[in-house]
């Protein structure tokens, strides 16, 4: 996996390892978070929000900073209709799918 999976990623030529984990992310959000927050395909009455571009607003959908703290907060304890994703995921991927979400 190299640096040319990250397609359409604009930022100004970070470390190699970052777009490498940027790409490990990309998998990881693709796999356990595009259906929903992409498709909605389980139909959910609270519709997941687009998170294209979440980090370059000053917010979150739900009012809350816009920080990898904060999202990682989420992953941990799920949110709403949105499941916790620590059996699923280790800490560092997590901070992938944060470090993708920078670039979405
Ligand atoms: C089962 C469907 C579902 C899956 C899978 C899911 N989400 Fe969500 N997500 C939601 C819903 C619903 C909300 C809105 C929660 C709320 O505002 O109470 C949400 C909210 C969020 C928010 C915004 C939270 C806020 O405070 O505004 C972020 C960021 C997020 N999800 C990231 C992810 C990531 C990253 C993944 C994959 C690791 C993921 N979600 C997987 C349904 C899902």
């Amino acid at each position: 996996m190299g640096a040319a999976m990250v397609a359409g990623c604009h930022s100004a030529a970070p470390p190699s390892q970052l777009l490498q984990q940027q790409a490990e992310g990309q998998r990881l959000f693709a796999v356990g978070c595009a259906h929903c927050h992409e498709l909605n395909d389980l139909r959910l009455k609270q519709v997941p929000p687009d998170l294209h571009g979440v980090f370059r607003r000053a917010a979150l959908p739900d009012g809350a900073p816009a920080t990898d703290a904060e999202v990682e907060q989420i992953l941990q304890t799920g949110k709403g209709m949105m499941p916790s994703f620590t059996y699923q995921m280790t800490a560092s991927q997590m901070d992938a799918v944060v470090a993708y979400l920078h670039v979405y």
